[in-house]
């Protein structure tokens, strides 16, 4: 029989030790925000209900996970004053008595597994599930107290702990599932009384047990997945281990990574067979690499599409582009979005393209930048050629034909025409469309002035 079972992610904490105005639960992971990462594991185990307690900067999370995940089936229950994760839960309660089960996680602690989650259920029979792990420094943690045959009977938080207590290994990560045929019941009955006067979730543990409900529990061998962040030093320590996660699962895909700790992955990669990837390379959003792709290092690289045997060198950078067979870019190349290099282009050093198509096996190669143009196939753009496609107000486009040659230092005045197997002089400054076929130059007469310098030296 499948569990029909709730989420309930508590992201309501303030997060006072981020130092930051920006709500705990929003700060990323992967340029994610924790709780976005925590919503999507939720979804991929496709509860009945998916409800969210918030609190501290709440407008701020909602709009923005609404943004992120265009998504209108979370349940949202403000929890106003912090006041315990007991109390947190119980904000949420009028939800939970529907359905077999809640599961209970946390926005502030982003990595826990799918695996984990399904480990958990496996061993749902209408008991309490606790997630457990052993650490060798406990501290800060609530303490899994067991009876002399194992069972836990209760949760210690370690202010409320005793020495004997406090030096128990086994600790709560917070994250549980619940019965709900008990929850609500036991949610009503929650007090205060303890060392911080708060409402402790723990405490439904002991009620569970001398309800004589049965508490089980599965231990968490990857402690990352449990760990909460609280302050920058955390958040950095699981962005760390979010990394290699994804390039482990790359090394898995049979991509080469020349050292996985210099990789930042903040989306998702799909690959090919034989792609190599030189250090210092950042993929952001979607990204696509084809068949025996190789980025060299310092590359950046976002929501672009990379086709077979391309080379990207060093230090390019590239979004919202694609670059299709055999083409090469950098080193040093900008794609910026709307970039489409057809099959056999180069783009050479400190050349900008924006918004434009290059065309079959044209190049080029240094100091240009190449924006709103459509470039044929087997152009030839000189050095420091530039598009001037901008008047100050508008934007305008430049189209150059199959087979140009475009001379070092070509002003190309947009709107205009570069006609197909037009050459054109270097230094040119094309206003006007340019005939097929023809060389054009536009520069002043190049004249010499005899026994003029030999004057001008002597009058010094
Ligand atoms: C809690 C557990 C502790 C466990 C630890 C694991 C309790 C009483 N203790 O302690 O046994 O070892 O987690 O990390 O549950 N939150 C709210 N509203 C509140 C209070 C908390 O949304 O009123 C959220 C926080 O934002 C955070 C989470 O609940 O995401 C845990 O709260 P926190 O105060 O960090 O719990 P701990 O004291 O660490
Ligand atoms: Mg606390």
């Amino acid at each position: 029989m499948s569990i029909k079972f709730n989420i309930v992610i508590l992201a309501a904490g303030r997060g006072t030790r981020m130092y930051s105005s920006i709500p705990k639960v929003l700060h990323k992971i992967g340029n994610k925000p924790m709780l976005q990462h925590v919503i999507e594991t939720s979804k991929s185990i496709s509860p009945q209900q998916l409800i969210v307690v918030y609190g501290h900067g709440g407008e701020q999370v909602k709009s923005l996970i609404a943004k992120n995940m265009y998504d209108t089936e979370l349940i949202w229950c403000l929890q106003e004053n912090q006041l315990g994760t007991g109390h947190a839960l119980k904000c949420a309660n009028e939800y939970l008595k529907q359905y077999d089960a809640t599961l209970l996680l946390y926005g502030d602690v982003p990595l826990i597994s799918q695996n984990t989650i399904k480990q958990m259920q496996d061993k749902f029979a209408d008991n309490i599930v606790i997630l457990t792990a052993d650490f060798p420094n406990p501290t800060g943690y609530g303490r899994i107290i067991r009876n002399d045959v194992g069972k836990i009977i209760k949760i210690v938080e370690e202010k409320d702990a005793n020495q004997e207590q406090r030096a128990i290994k086994e600790v709560n990560t917070g994250i549980y599932i619940f019965p709900n045929k008990y929850l609500s019941g036991w949610l009503e009955k929650l007090t205060n009384n303890n060392s911080q006067g708060e409402y402790y979730i723990t405490d439904l543990l002991e009620m569970a047990y001398l309800d004589g409900v049965d508490i089980s529990s599965v231990s968490c061998a990857d402690v990352f997945e449990v760990m909460g962040v609280n302050n920058k030093l955390q958040l950095e320590y699981l962005e760390r281990q979010y990394q290699l996660i994804q390039t482990d699962k790359l090394l898995n895909k049979g991509v080469t990574i020349i050292d996985k700790n210099r990789i930042d992955i903040r989306g998702e990669i799909k690959n090919g067979i034989d792609c190599f990837i030189d250090i210092n390379c950042i993929f952001e959003g979607n990204v696509t690499l084809g068949n025996n792709v190789t980025i060299g290092a310092n590359c950046i690289i976002k929501n672009s599409v990379i086709h077979d045997g391309v080379e990207i060198k060093p230090n390019s950078i590239i979004e919202d582009s694609e670059v299709f067979n055999n083409s090469q870019v950098g080193p040093y190349a900008r794609l910026r979005p709307g970039s489409k290099l057809l099959n056999n282009t180069h783009i050479g050093n400190f050349v900008e393209i924006k918004k434009s198509i290059v065309g079959i096996g044209s190049k080029v190669n240094h100091l240009t930048y190449i924006g709103d143009a459509t470039i044929g196939s087997n152009v030839n753009i000189g050095a420091g050629s530039i598009t001037c496609n901008y008047d100050g107000m508008h934007k305008f486009n430049t189209n150059i034909g199959d087979n140009a040659f475009i001379g070092s230092g070509t002003m190309m005045v947009a709107p205009v025409k570069i006609g197909n197997g037009s050459i054109i002089g270097a230094g040119s400054v094309i206003t006007k469309d340019t005939p097929e076929n023809e060389l054009t130059v536009s520069r002043a007469k190049q004249v010499t002035i005899l026994g003029w310098v030999k004057k001008f030296r002597q009058k010094k």
